[in-house]
């Protein structure tokens, strides 16, 4: 773990309107340097008043854009828990491709929807530009969560990009499976930001990254293995 720098905000609308200029300098960035921009982006409640600023920005060519949502859960694209229908419903009509993680095909069966991400990943240019993840107060990140998927999605083999999870317990918010991103995939990710609000999931980011490689939290595991710099925004309402 290299080196982390906080941005800290007074409210979310002030640091949403700071991490969407921030994302939107690295996609014109990305477009410049190689022609295209290539983000994943977190589902949850967070990222709302940021995909919002976002889509009012000038200036992003937005068909140049391939959006992967961070994770995602095991439900039809028009259901409100699922992330791709939140980033299309934000980006696609500005032109930019959401990536699905979950197709209906593979519903019944998440160790099959994760195989299927992990090959449809595959095909896209590789490494992302940008991973924008979010957390969980119980130090959850994307949808890496304790339970039978862990290792594999914290430990598994780099060429693994995204993978099924059934979380145990499951979380109150959207108690489905998933889809995630490995830390594998995360962790090659050209530029690495977290956003997160309030006091409590302040200090269980800071404590995950005191421990390090032997944390419990899935975010402490995923951090452990970056050598890139990492931005943490953080508003405290
Ligand atoms: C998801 C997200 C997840 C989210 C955290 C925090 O699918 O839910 O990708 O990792 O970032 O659960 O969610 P809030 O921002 O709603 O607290």
């Amino acid at each position: 773990m290299d080196e982390i720098e906080w941005w800290e905000f007074d409210t979310a609308a002030e640091m949403a309107e700071q991490v969407a200029g921030d994302i939107g300098f690295v996609v014109e960035s990305a477009i410049e340097a190689h022609g295209n921009a290539r983000l994943a982006l977190p589902g949850g409640n967070t990222p709302d008043p940021i995909y919002k600023a976002l889509a009012k920005s000038k200036g992003i060519a937005w068909p140049k854009v391939t959006l992967i949502p961070s994770d995602d859960r095991l439900v039809p694209a028009g259901d409100p828990l699922s992330n791709q229908g939140k980033l299309a419903g934000y980006f696609a009509a500005k032109g930019a491709t959401v990536v699905p993680l979950v197709e209906e095909s593979a519903l019944g069966d998440y160790r099959k929807a994760g195989r299927e991400a992990d090959a449809r990943l595959a095909e896209l240019q590789w490494p992302l530009d940008l991973v924008c993840l979010g957390m969980g107060a119980d130090g959850h990140t994307a949808s890496i969560f304790p339970g039978p998927d862990f290792e594999g999605a914290v430990a598994g083999p780099k060429s693994r990009r995204a993978i099924g999870v059934r979380p145990d317990p499951m979380p109150e918010a959207a108690a489905v499976e998933r889809v995630t991103l490995t830390a594998a995939a995360i962790a090659s990710a050209r530029t690495v930001m977290i956003v997160i609000s309030g006091a409590e999931k302040r200090q269980v980011l800071e404590q995950a990254l005191k421990e390090g490689p032997l944390s419990k939290l899935p975010i402490g595991r995923v951090l452990a293995d970056m050598d890139i710099p990492i931005d943490i925004y953080w508003s405290a309402s």
